[in-house]
């Protein structure tokens, strides 16, 4: 209906960057732009599975999201190179299940860190480079990684929910602010999926996706030229439903259930 970006139907022409990509979602992303001929650089901290997964597939750049050294050696030599890709999935997240009253806080600004301050490093360096050299043919595109945990607050989802919030915030805000210097910026906001990141979770998931099947939906979803793609629809839809309940029906009913 309303389309907010260039819809993506060929990746044969894009240099993605997919940082994340070491494991669970970023990687079956990475696979499955591979197949669709992509040329990809990936970044993650681990430099031995990238090594793995893509030593003859890839451009790897290991990086520490949460290091300024890091994203800033990263970022010098992609310019100096002058081989900045046009397209970058943001996936880092480290997640910590459990309550407020179980937090400890230096751990927890930890996770902050490379849940959300980090995106405010690399991020700025990289659209103001793509803002002063326009593309010709295409749009540069930012894809960013939240979660259905955004939509409104849940029991036990702590800081991790919060960083998601408001990494879903910044891609609202990013997209508005980014568009007419061609950039397209898009969100993606999954259910669960079967990763290294919910595997500490203790509760039966419901509709428990695998990481490649994530990946098929996402790149589908950027097909369409939604600003958002989320999934399973199944979820993601009763999500949007809870989110347009008055906060305090919201509030008594998430009490009830819980
Ligand atoms: N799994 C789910 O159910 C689910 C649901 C909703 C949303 N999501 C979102 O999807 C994204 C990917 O999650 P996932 O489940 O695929 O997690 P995952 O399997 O743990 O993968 C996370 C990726 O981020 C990288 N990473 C973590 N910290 C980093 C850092 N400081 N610097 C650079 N890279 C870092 C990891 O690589 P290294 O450890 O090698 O650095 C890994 O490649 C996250 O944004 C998450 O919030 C996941």
């Amino acid at each position: 209906m309303f389309r907010s970006n260039t819809p993506i139907t060929d990746w044969s022409d894009r240099h993605v960057w997919i940082i994340g990509a070491s494991e669970g979602i970023g990687l079956a992303l990475a696979q499955a732009l591979k197949l669709q001929k992509a040329q990809l650089t990936v970044s993650a901290r681990n430099e031995k599975r990238l090594q793995q997964e893509f030593s003859d597939k890839a451009r790897i750049l290991p990086m520490d999201v949460s290091s300024n050294e890091d994203v800033s050696k990263v970022m010098d030599f992609l310019v100096q190179q002058e081989t900045v890709p046009d397209t970058v999935f943001w996936l880092p997240a480290v997640y910590h299940p459990g309550g407020i009253l179980s937090l400890d806080p230096e751990a927890t600004q930890q996770r902050l860190h490379t849940n959300l301050l980090s995106a405010f490093n690399l991020f700025p360096r990289i659209v103001r480079y793509w803002s002063s050299n326009p593309l010709i043919k295409k749009q540069y595109h930012w894809s960013w990684f939240s979660s259905l945990a955004a939509y409104r607050g849940l029991p036990n989802a702590s800081d991790y929910g919060a960083s998601r919030a408001a990494i879903s915030h910044l891609a609202q805000s990013s997209h508005l602010e980014l568009k007419r210097h061609n950039i397209d910026i898009s969100l993606i906001s999954p259910g669960f999926v079967n990763t290294r990141l919910t595997e500490k979770n203790e509760f039966k998931m419901p509709l428990l996706m695998s990481p490649k099947r994530a990946a098929q939906l996402t790149l589908k979803g950027l097909k369409s030229g939604n600003f958002e793609t989320h999934f399973p629809k199944r979820m993601s839809l009763l999500f949007k439903f809870l989110n347009i309940l008055p906060i305090d029906l919201y509030l008594k009913l998430m009490r009830v259930l819980k």
